[in-house]
């Protein structure tokens, strides 16, 4: 690893907005080196002795058993804490769970609902926090996004990327900084009511403008896939919103990814799904299944991108 990647040791990953486009960078070119040593049976125990603390208040198959496996394979341990087996989920404060892991722990992994809950364990903890999803943002799952763009595409700066469907939640919100970052151009199209927060494409903007690159939202889905290198769309209906699941079935059919809008993009598009995928409902099976599909190798590089994080961060 060279020198100037240790500069990121002790901080925290809540959003891909606080890192610079050369500190995203970094992660993304490190996760590759880490793959490939990884196929080449190479040792890469960088975190030996160290443990990261990984609490979970909602489900998860990738994010929990790519954390795992990262912490396994980097030479350290991973310790699972469900938030409703900790006395968080009987009252203790974040603060208090902040500054007690951290006399424990080498840093913290959380997977919430608020983002405010993240960032105020962050504060309060001594170790790096890493933000495995919240109800506004997902950076880790947009690290490993970039990472299979740039291996699949060659290069991330100048490439569009069309996001269909549900624009005001976690993997839009940080694909817009992703994007941003790297000098993505980045389209969104959903409907009136879902569209990407205010607050986030005024952040995300401000970083196009440096890197040159476009931050469009739209409501008309075919407009926004025209030309795109890179189709993404993600579940109508997220964790936490399951209540409004009928409403939501009801108002997002038009922002179906289905061979018809994909055919408007780029004839080499590929396509990507932070998964789980509901078949039928924001893509159809011929292009989740199709030969666009990048979605395993998405998933596989959940695994190289965190290490890098994991490495750097600790
Ligand atoms: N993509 C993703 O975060 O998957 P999990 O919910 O299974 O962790
Ligand atoms: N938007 C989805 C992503 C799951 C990885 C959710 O929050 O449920």
């Amino acid at each position: 690893m060279e020198n100037k990647v240790f500069q990121l040791k002790g901080r925290d990953l809540l959003s891909l907005h606080d890192y610079k486009p050369e500190e995203v960078e970094a992660i993304i070119n490190l996760a590759g080196e880490l793959k490939e040593k990884q196929r080449q049976r190479e040792s890469h125990t960088y975190l030996r002795g160290k443990t990261l603390g990984m609490i979970f208040q909602k489900s998860s198959t990738r994010t929990r058993v790519s954390f795992e496996v990262a912490m396994y394979q980097l030479g350290g341990y991973p310790m699972f804490l469900s938030a409703s087996d900790l006395q968080l989920g009987r009252g203790e404060s974040i603060a208090d769970t902040a500054r007690v892991l951290s006399r424990y722990l080498d840093g913290i992994m959380i997977r919430t609902f608020a983002q405010a809950d993240v960032e105020e364990l962050a504060r309060y903890a001594s170790i790096p926090v890493i933000n495995g999803l919240t109800d506004l943002l997902h950076p880790c799952q947009v690290l490993a996004d970039l990472l299979t763009i740039k291996e699949h595409k060659g290069t991330l700066g100048g490439l569009k990327l069309a996001y269909v469907g549900d624009g005001n939640n976690n993997i839009c919100h940080s694909l817009l900084f992703g994007c941003a970052k790297v000098g993505m151009h980045i389209s969104v199209a959903s409907p009136d009511g879902y569209k990407p927060a205010a607050e986030i494409v005024r952040l995300a903007r401000q970083d196009a403008l440096q890197a040159g690159s476009k931050v469009v939202i739209l409501t008309d889905p075919t407009e926004a896939v025209i030309e795109a290198d890179v189709l993404v769309t993600d579940v109508w209906t997220s964790m936490g919103q399951e209540t409004e699941r009928a409403e939501r079935l009801r108002v997002f059919p038009p922002y179906q990814i289905n061979e018809k809008l994909a055919a408007m993009a780029k004839p080499d598009f590929i396509f990507l799904h932070c998964l789980p995928a509901h078949r039928g409902e924001e893509v159809t099976t011929e292009v989740i299944e199709g030969p666009h599909a990048a979605v395993w190798d998405e998933a596989e590089n959940r695994l190289h991108a965190q290490k890098a994080v994991l490495a750097l961060l600790l």
